[in-house]
């Protein structure tokens, strides 16, 4: 009797679960001029949420990003398992949305799968310095891969830099980040471009849900922020503000409250071979 009654809880609790992870499925906003990212400014982050109705998570919402990834917070776990990228060649275009710089591949690059979920990687583009910070520790900069589910939930997986070494998938798409500093235009066909070039460089990745972090701040992301922090020029992280041909010399929104949402550490089990 009383084993019946835990299995009822459970499934209890399981289908409450599935009817509360509802997909993410607002897209980013394309054309960014109707924000902006100036503290002080009438359209600055503190503001988004005013902005539009739609776009009311970005101020009321409970589950945003980016957020402090802080040491003694996260959990240390070995079961997530490493991440299974399936990317493939395929043709990209630069694009710029007024505040950022984004590679989209419009018919997709292969797939992200968490947890039994196939998620398509559509896009790619850069924030500095970086959103996300590590106890309290701000970076570079952050590229934040976008994927999608067929049925619209989002997963992001970000990776931080500092200044150091060139990154070599920014080395190899400078000039089309030269060709649009230089003439202005909004799009550049860049032509096949291979995600698997994007380079990680560890197994380590925090794990959390958040949101998107430009309006609408669409809530129920998937983020998978990968442990290891890599190397970029100045030059590069330069270009990239020079090629958005906005005033401003930034465009990270500033870290969001917890409200005691799980944040966990994926790191492979020595002994075994994950
Ligand atoms: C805010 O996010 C929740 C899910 O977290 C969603 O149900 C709601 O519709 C969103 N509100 C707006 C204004 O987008
Ligand atoms: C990229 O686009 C070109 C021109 O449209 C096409 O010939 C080529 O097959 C495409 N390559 C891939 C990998 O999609
Ligand atoms: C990796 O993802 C593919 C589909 O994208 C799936 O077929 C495969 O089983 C996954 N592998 C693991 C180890 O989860
Ligand atoms: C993975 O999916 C299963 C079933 O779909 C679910 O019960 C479980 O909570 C999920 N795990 C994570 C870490 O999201």
């Amino acid at each position: 009797m009383e084993k019946l009654a835990i299995k009822l809880l459970c499934s209890i609790f399981l289908i409450s679960l599935l009817l509360h992870t509802l997909p993410a499925r607002s897209q980013e906003v394309d054309d960014e001029r109707e924000f902006d990212y100036d503290k002080n400014s009438e359209k600055g982050p503190a503001r988004w949420g005013e902005i539009h109705p739609e776009w009311g998570n970005c101020s009321k919402g409970s589950m945003q990003s980016p957020i402090d990834l802080l040491n003694e917070r996260v959990e240390v776990v070995s079961h997530l398992g490493r991440l299974n990228r399936s990317y493939k060649p395929s043709n990209g275009t630069l694009k710029n949305r007024g505040h950022d710089m984004m590679l989209e591949w419009e018919s997709g690059a292969g797939t992200l799968e968490i947890n039994g979920t196939e998620y398509v990687l559509k896009q790619c583009h850069w924030h500095s310095p970086s959103e996300h910070t590590i106890s309290g520790r701000k970076f570079a900069l952050e590229l934040h891969m976008v994927h999608e589910s067929q049925d619209g939930k989002v997963a992001v997986v970000g990776i931080m830099y500092i200044i150091g070494r060139p990154d070599s998938f920014l080395s190899s798409i400078t000039d089309h980040l030269r060709m649009e500093a230089g003439n202005g235009e909004t799009e550049t066909v860049v032509g096949v471009v291979n995600p698997k070039d994007i380079k990680i460089g560890s197994r380590k990745y925090y794990r959390y849900m958040g949101s998107l972090t430009t309006p609408p701040c669409t809530e129920n992301v998937l983020w998978t922020i990968v442990r290891k922090v890599r190397t970029v020029t100045k030059e590069q992280v330069r270009l990239l503000r020079v090629a958005v041909h906005d005033d401003s010399d930034t465009n990270a929104r500033p870290t969001q409250p917890t409200n005691g949402r799980p944040v966990q550490l994926y790191r492979p089990d020595e002994n075994k071979d994950d």
